[in-house]
């Protein structure tokens, strides 16, 4: 067999066409290319998936055109895109399996990559299935995977196998988990029975916590029965982990998500409109194996996964609209509503549980309750910076067209009213400048990946003005905690050493200086496997929590609680974004560990905030300019391409 030049996309790539050049993705950074190597890389696809050798490509391309793309593969070769390689290509093996083998370890992160083998593998064609073993079989047809039997992939005389003893299966994962652990022996096995050198599997720590191969929203969520009992309140916050599902179940297929009409609708007032773009708008754009598929639009303020559960009406004196995201235009629901919106603005929040993914179960109506409250804190910001006055109440309705709210907007069967907040219109015209620059901010505000940068970032960590945004935000219900990981600067130039701190109104008082704190933080922390954040390599991890007791009780005082807790949360986030700084909600913080952390053993944690600088995760961000998102046609994404 006479070896060819076969050009192979490592994983993570993405290629995303700019106005005037092509922004590429890859595990060395981000590179910017010319304009035309988007088209390029396009019309080269079937060369980059391995599928079609270099020479045979080239002889079909004009005489003038090849150095352009011989030009262009060195290009990418350079940046860490694009590997050459001459091989032999075994007979019989489906294009696919060729790609699933250069997953496992190209990848910034073992746990990309194994999340990358999973999608390949776990979406196999039937075609594939000949060429696996019945593990791999077994996974295919999504039959349960055992622990008992352990893992084993044979392809020809290749053959990998994790026995049932093996750590990675012992370990309280999922089924997705699980999943996972299989897809990326089955990459092992391709790339040994390819005659690749034998590469390490990933280690059972960096197995991903996200689940990409199941509906990615809630077509097939529960509609969960009621709200948690008591006992389970305490669950909800005390062991975040003991509600999350033992393995993905089939659900009912909840009601319909309100259709959004294609056209029409009446505009809200220029004035809600500048509000509702820091909260209801897509403001950035992500691409990449680790974002949804199609893309992930984020808002201004932060959501479980992305999902955004939280949604809004209109109600005036002369009628009530249901605000459409992202164009937010109102569409009018029961009542008949005229042409005039009247005056006497009240925004009504609801929740969908169904909205949060399936993989969360009862834990969905947790998520609600704090997402509800940072989008009443959103909404007030926005208000303020925009000199409107706002009166935000949060209150629990039933769900559905029960109670007043249920009936005036016509509520699905698994929708309920969070809060309301009503807003005066302003006296005067907007002050663009001002509110500019909190839509600046709020356009800064993001997660990152949960993956920090402990070698790329400063060797201070920039904290912003989230230490005054904690300070100024101080209420007597909750206690605020920032345990600072390594040096720190904030706004003001104070340099903030190791330690855990408590905010009172005295300001902050060091509970115990040195690293100490952070270590017990990720040893506690860490026992609850792939849940746990990667606090050594954050800067800084803010905690707000409540006495056990008080937010227990009853369920609306939890809701209350979580608001005001919210409100905390959603301007810190903004205060780490004024240095640059990723803020990413972590729950899960285990009560046992906040009690080791804070000395308090009757805390329960309501919000926990992980401060720093992600690394590179393979996706790629643009932002969403207003003009861009009417008319959209923004991103192409190169890097599903090879599986
Ligand atoms: C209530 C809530 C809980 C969250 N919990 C987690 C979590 O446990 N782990 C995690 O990695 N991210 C968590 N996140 C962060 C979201 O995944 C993140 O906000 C989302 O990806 C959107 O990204 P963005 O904030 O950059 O727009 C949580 C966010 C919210 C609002």
């Amino acid at each position: 067999m006479v070896p060819d030049l076969f050009p192979r996309l490592l994983s993570s790539v993405h290629a995303v066409a700019a106005r005037e050049s092509t922004l590429l993705t890859t595990h060395t950074g981000h590179h910017r290319g010319p304009a035309g190597l988007h088209q390029l890389l396009d019309r080269l696809a079937p060369l980059l998936d391995g599928r079609t050798a270099e020479p045979s490509v080239l002889a079909r391309v004009p005489e003038h055109g090849r150095l352009l793309v011989i030009r262009s593969l060195d290009y990418l070769e350079r940046c860490g895109a694009l590997r050459r390689e001459v091989t032999a290509r075994p007979e019989g093996i489906p294009d696919q399996l060729l790609a699933v083998a250069d997953l496992v370890g190209d990848a910034p992160y073992a746990r990309c990559a194994a999340l990358l083998a999973a999608k390949a593998t776990a979406h196999a064609p039937s075609e594939w299935l000949p060429l696996l073993d019945t593990s791999l079989r077994q996974l295919s047809v999504q039959t349960a995977l055992s622990t008992a039997t352990g893992v084993q992939v044979r392809i020809g005389t290749a053959e990998v196998a994790l026995p049932p003893e093996a750590d990675w299966l012992v370990e309280p994962v999922g089924e997705a988990e699980r999943a996972v652990a299989a897809a990326a022996i089955a990459a092992e096995a391709v790339a040994r029975f390819l005659g690749r050198p034998t590469r390490p599997l990933p280690s059972a720590r960096a197995l991903p916590g996200l689940d990409r191969c199941g509906p990615a929203t809630s077509a097939d969520a529960p509609l969960l029965a009621s709200w948690p009992t008591r006992e389970q309140l305490r669950a909800l916050l005390l062991d975040p982990t003991s509600l999350l599902p033992a393995s993905e179940q089939k659900f009912e297929r909840p009601a319909a998500i309100r259709p959004l009409k294609a056209c029409g609708g009446l505009r809200v007032p220029a004035w809600l409109h500048a509000l509702l773009r820091c909260v209801h708008v897509p403001l950035r754009w992500e691409l990449g194996d680790l974002a949804h598929f199609g893309g992930w639009a984020h808002r201004g303020l932060a959501s479980a996964r992305g999902l955004y559960p939280v949604e809004l009406y209109l109600a005036t004196n002369t009628g009530a609209w249901y605000i459409e995201p992202g164009e937010l235009r109102l569409i009018p629901v029961s009542v008949p509503a005229p042409a005039a919106l009247g005056s006497r603005f009240t925004l009504v929040l609801t929740v969908r549980e169904t909205k949060v993914s399936h993989r969360y179960h009862q834990y969905a109506t947790w998520l609600c309750l704090q997402e509800a409250g940072l989008a009443l804190a959103a909404l007030d910001d926005a208000a303020q910076a925009a000199g409107i006055t706002a009166d935000e109440v949060a209150e629990l309705g039933e769900r559905g067209r029960s109670g007043p709210w249920g009936e005036l907007l016509d509520l699905g069967p698994d929708e309920r009213p969070v809060g309301r907040i009503t807003l005066g219109p302003p006296q005067r015209a907007l002050d663009p400048s001002a509110f500019a620059r909190h839509l600046a901010r709020v356009r800064q505000r993001r997660s990152g990946h949960r993956v920090f940068n402990a070698l790329g970032a400063d060797r201070a960590g920039l904290l912003g003005s989230l230490p005054a945004a904690l300070a100024a935000t101080l209420d007597d219900r909750l206690r605020s905690f920032l345990i600072v990981h390594r040096p720190c600067l904030d706004a003001a130039a104070s340099c903030w050493k190791p330690g855990g701190y408590q905010i009172t109104r005295q300001g902050p008082v060091l509970l115990r200086a040195g690293g100490e704190v952070t270590e017990q933080l990720q040893r506690g922390q860490d026992a609850m496997g792939w849940l746990a954040p990667d606090y050594l390599s954050a800067s800084a991890t803010v905690i707000v929590a409540a006495p056990v007791a008080e937010v227990t009780a009853c369920l609306q005082q939890l809701h209350e609680i979580t608001a005001a807790a919210a409100q905390i949360a959603h301007r810190a986030l903004l205060g780490a974004a004024s240095a640059g700084a990723a803020g990413r909600i972590h729950n899960s913080l285990r009560t046992d560990v906040l009690a080791t952390v804070t000395g308090n053993e009757q805390l329960a944690p309501l919000f926990q905030l992980i401060i720093g600088h992600p690394g590179p995760d393979g996706t790629i961000t643009v932002d969403v300019a207003e003009a861009a998102f009417n008319d959209a046609k923004l991103t192409t994404s190169m890097g599903d391409t090879r599986c």
